[in-house]
């Protein structure tokens, strides 16, 4: 769109921005602890909550692309959770997402009227056994499925432009349009940034959703690999893939945590490996606004730069900051002798054992589903050739899916870049965090997402601030398998210590 349609539409989206603010409740920013005091003060109903987004939808996702499908079913679930609620018998779970719409990656199957297609044309129309992982327990918490949201297509398999899907088209940042949302889920960041749902999953493979919440300003929590089930999401590798949440705050962000983590049947071996770091009682213990006091973070050279100098000194405060809050904040360290060396070969051992893993994960996602137009990696990238236009193939070709599609399994060469992987995670981050005895280390947006993923490590990225532009720019506080507890107490005393969340601005 030319920059200035752009500026037209940002200065409509300007007037109507205070709207919707009426009826003794309000809905925006609204979060979820404030929607179920709404719900039991009498000031709110779920279904005028799902009113609210779907008017929201309806008059932005035109301009940003972030909501790929609505349920139709969505204002039924709604009404069933008010009578729910009228009766009394609602609560029968405690789950503060009861009745609360949330809005799922378009790679999280869902077997009602909503497709799931990971963007893909190649997908659409083909129909899920079962409800993924993830989504059954939403369901379970009485959350209402408001819709699927956009994500860049097959995530890095497809690596078009970020935020763009032959289905989805391109979203957009909300705060700035013409910049990039970052991806894969681009849609989710989006949606919530610029409350077309409450809260909303995302999946992450390596910085998916550590990337698109620094890129909208809002909390983006990517769990312990197999804390949340990968059961019925489109894959990429189960060695990396996670499931979490992204919402506009930290305590939002953990509720969705809360509804979201436990064991799967249908993902057991990870799902049961990391049953045990989830915590007695849930996570909400650790909303802590002291959660700094007494917490060693590391700040890992090589990171902290290539930033302009406002943005450097916006994150030289947030160190100072908790510093203030009791935290010890350990600077100059070293994750490696030579960190773009150890990143470079981050990249090749992880890209030669995901081209494997995806061939395998994709054929079984695929011969899983009742029905599909494609039933292999092949079949996708003959489907691709037969769409070059919708696909962008002159653009952007296929090379990553040619390049999946000629490995044969897990050989000899896969088994030793994962076993290499192992050593790099093993000397690099896990020795630096044991020997400096760290809760976390820190970093700008999603730029430590490699380290993390390479063995399952969670982060969660809070917002930090925004550039001359307005651009939003975020902090991630990354930690070991089984750190949540902690890196929410960080990440909330954080948040609360600096709210530097604001409303996006729809800036041309
Ligand atoms: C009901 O709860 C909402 C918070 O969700 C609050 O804004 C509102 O003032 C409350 N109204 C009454 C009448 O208690
Ligand atoms: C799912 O895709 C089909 C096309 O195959 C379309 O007709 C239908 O409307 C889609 N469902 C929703 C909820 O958008
Ligand atoms: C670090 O590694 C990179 C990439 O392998 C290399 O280009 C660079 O020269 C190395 N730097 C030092 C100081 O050894």
């Amino acid at each position: 769109m030319a920059s200035l349609q752009l500026q037209a539409v940002a200065a409509v989206l300007a007037l109507v921005a205070g709207a919707g603010a009426a009826h003794g409740f309000e809905f925006h920013e609204a979060t979820v602890e404030a929607i179920q005091l709404g719900f039991s003060n009498g000031t709110l109903t779920s279904t005028a909550l799902v009113r609210f987004y779907l008017d929201q939808i309806g008059r932005l996702n035109p301009l940003l692309r972030a909501v790929i499908e609505v349920n139709p079913d969505a204002l039924r679930q709604a009404q069933h959770a008010d009578a729910e609620r009228r009766r009394g018998s609602g609560t029968a779970t405690g789950s503060l997402l009861r009745g609360v719409p949330v809005l799922l990656k378009d790679n999280i199957a869902t077997r009602d009227a909503l497709n799931t297609t990971a963007g893909s044309l190649a997908l659409l129309g083909s129909v899920v056994k079962r409800d993924a992982g993830v989504a059954a327990r939403l369901r379970r918490a009485g959350a209402v499925v408001l819709g699927k949201a956009s994500m860049s297509e097959w995530a890095n398999f497809r690596p078009v432009e970020a935020g763009w899907s032959a289905r989805g088209g391109q979203a957009r940042n909300p705060y700035v349009l013409s910049s990039t949302p970052c991806g894969s889920s681009a849609g989710s960041g989006v949606a919530v940034a610029a409350k077309m749902a409450a809260v909303t999953l995302g999946t992450e493979t390596d910085g998916s959703i550590l990337c698109p919440s620094s890129f909208n300003s809002v909390v983006g929590i990517k769990p312990t690999l197999g804390l949340t089930s990968r059961a019925g999401v489109v894959p990429i590798t189960p060695l990396q893939d996670t499931v979490g949440p992204m919402c506009r705050t930290v305590s939002d962000a953990v509720h969705v945590l809360d509804a979201i983590v436990g064991h799967d049947a249908q993902d057991a071996a990870a799902t049961g490996a990391a049953s045990k770091y989830i915590p007695h009682g849930g996570y909400t213990q650790f909303l802590n606004k002291n959660g700094l006091k007494g917490k060693r973070i590391g700040v890992p050279n090589g990171f902290f730069q290539g930033y302009d100098q406002t943005q450097l000194n916006t994150y030289k405060q947030h160190l100072a900051t908790m510093r203030k809050l009791g935290a010890v904040v350990i600077e100059k360290l070293d994750v490696a002798a030579n960190l773009t060396a150890l990143l470079v070969e981050i990249y090749s051992k992880e890209g030669i054992a995901m081209q494997a893993e995806f061939k395998l994960s994709i054929n079984a996602y695929l011969a899983d589903l009742v029905y599909s137009p494609v039933h292999s990696l092949a079949d996708i990238i003959a489907f691709n050739n037969k769409h070059p236009v919708e696909e962008r193939l002159k653009d952007f070709g296929q090379p990553d899916l040619i390049a999946a599609q000629s490995t044969n399994g897990i050989g000899p060469v896969e088994r030793a870049a994962i076993r290499r992987l192992k050593e790099l995670n093993a000397n690099g981050l896990e020795k630096l965090m044991m020997e400096h005895q760290l809760d976390a280390i820190v970093a700008p947006n999603s730029d430590i997402s490699s380290l993390l993923a390479i063995s399952g490590h969670p982060g969660i990225v809070v917002p930090a601030g925004y550039d001359e532009k307005g651009f939003p720019f975020g902090i991630c506080f990354g930690g070991l398998q089984g750190y949540e507890p902690r890196l929410i107490e960080m990440a909330y005393s954080f948040e609360q210590a600096t709210k530097v969340r604001r409303p996006p601005m729809f800036k041309p």
